[in-house]
């Protein structure tokens, strides 16, 4: 049982996003039986045509149906009701929302562009699910609120993995049109580096193309900070600063609860995962070395070209995460961590995307990016009128997943996507506002 347990575990759980799964299920009924693959052979026509209407209407209804029961659950969450709402019977895993979700509504819009009704032999996958999820989120932040905040992961979500944002990125302009329209923009990535030269390294596209904007005021220009390494490092846009980028000094914007988290406690955290991480590089013989930073360790592949398995870097997260989870400083749990796969690399951050994200809402809320004090107590961008955009979202070892907590997140699978995604959100803030 135990191996059993531990194959499914390591090679299952962490690998599904249980509510995608689910809705993916639901969808498979009328796809078995309403698609006609037998007209392929018989010939096409009107046959085909009611098909695909049958299979049109049906998937419509079971998304309206999903959409009341996360209204019930939604309720369930408000009120505060002791017992588990039936989407949380249903699919345990699933977390709190921030906004309702008009899944019908969002399912249309993809099945126009991407024929889901229309297959007869490929039914709605995966990634029809999450990409009709992502529609209903953006349509939910345009219509039930006003998006104030959006912020983004840097590698797959801006960028190529380990690339940088370069002047002809098509994201560029589009984040450009976010800021003229007074949304707020944080880049909230892992990478973690103490000095602007290396930020500017990776964003120079977008940090010189909004030097040199001439419609964007001086207030749209400052609504830009990187938040890096997680919930580490803060730069505000500045264009009299070298690199384009201020470091804002801790002191300005950590929370009450981070200001806490002892650099004693901190430094024997990422000891113990250091040893986890040599201990993994030994017992698998990763072509790996370790790389230390003062709030984060790592494996980077070396030669620099080398590329770790993926089932070595699934294996030490894993690893990492649970001693970790078990050790001295783990089980005090004074600092949280967070350890994921980077795709290349594995690294433990200190803190994670929810408190990076969290900080944005309190910069930005208190409107410390407008030249105000920052950081601190007061007000703050709410949950429902955040959206974070990144691409990782499976619950083991990715961090993008826990910026769930604090805000809506649209999950994407490459820069390509992110840029449809925010062509989708120009098009709703337009018609929103004629
Ligand atoms: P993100 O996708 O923007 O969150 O960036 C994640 C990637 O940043 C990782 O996969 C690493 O390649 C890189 N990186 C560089 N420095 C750090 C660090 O200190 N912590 C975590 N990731 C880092
Ligand atoms: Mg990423």
């Amino acid at each position: 049982m135990t191996t059993r347990y531990r194959v499914e575990y390591a090679l299952k759980t962490h690998r599904r996003d249980q509510f995608i799964e689910w809705v993916k299920g639901l969808l498979a009924v009328p796809f078995v039986l309403y698609s006609q693959p037998t007209g392929v052979f018989e010939g096409q026509g009107q046959r085909l045509a009611v098909a695909q209407e049958e299979a049109h209407r049906r998937y419509s209804e079971i998304l309206r149906d999903v959409e009341i029961m996360i209204d019930d659950h939604i309720t369930h969450q408000k009120e505060e009701i002791p017992f588990p709402s039936k989407l949380k019977l249903l699919v345990p895993t699933i977390g709190p929302f921030f906004t309702r979700l008009p899944l019908e509504a969002a399912f249309k819009y993809q099945d126009r562009k991407r024929y889901i009704s229309s297959r007869r032999f490929v039914s709605p996958s995966f990634n029809d699910v999450r990409l009709i999820l992502n529609s209903a989120q953006i349509m939910a932040v345009t219509t039930y609120g006003t998006l104030q905040l959006a912020t983004f992961d840097g590698d797959v979500t801006l960028y190529e993995d380990g690339q940088s944002l370069e002047p002809d990125s098509p994201v560029i302009p589009r984040l450009l049109d976010l800021l003229r329209k007074n949304v707020r923009i944080g880049i909230v990535t892992a990478a973690g580096y103490t000095t602007a030269d290396r930020y500017y390294a990776r964003l120079h596209g977008l940090l010189d193309a909004v030097a040199l904007s001439t419609e964007l005021s001086p207030a749209q220009k400052q609504s830009l900070v990187i938040m890096g390494g997680e919930a580490n490092y803060l730069f505000e846009f500045d264009p009299t600063s070298p690199h384009l980028l201020a470091p804002v000094p801790r002191a300005r914007w950590l929370t009450p609860e981070m200001a806490s988290w002892s650099d004693a406690d901190i430094v024997a955290l990422l000891d113990v995962a250091e040893a986890a991480l040599r201990d993994c590089v030994r017992s698998l013989n990763l072509p790996a070395v370790l790389a230390r930073k003062d709030r984060a360790v790592g494996i980077v592949p070396s030669p620099p070209h080398a590329r770790i398995p993926r089932e070595s870097l699934e294996e030490t997260v894993l690893v990492v995460q649970k001693t970790l989870e078990l050790s001295v400083p783990g089980r005090a749990r004074r600092v949280p961590f967070c350890a994921f796969n980077g795709g290349r690399d594995v690294f433990v951050d200190i803190g994670d995307k929810s408190w990076g994200v969290n900080v944005c809402q309190r910069w930005f809320g208190s409107a410390g990016g407008a030249g105000g004090s920052g950081g601190g107590t007061g007000s703050m961008i709410p949950a429902e009128n955040t959206l974070h955009v990144g691409d990782q979202f499976l619950s083991a070892g990715a961090n993008d997943f826990r910026a769930r907590n604090v805000g809506t997140t649209a999950w994407i699978a490459n820069p390509g996507e992110t840029v449809e995604l925010l062509d989708e959100l120009a098009d709703l803030m337009g018609k929103k506002l004629s």
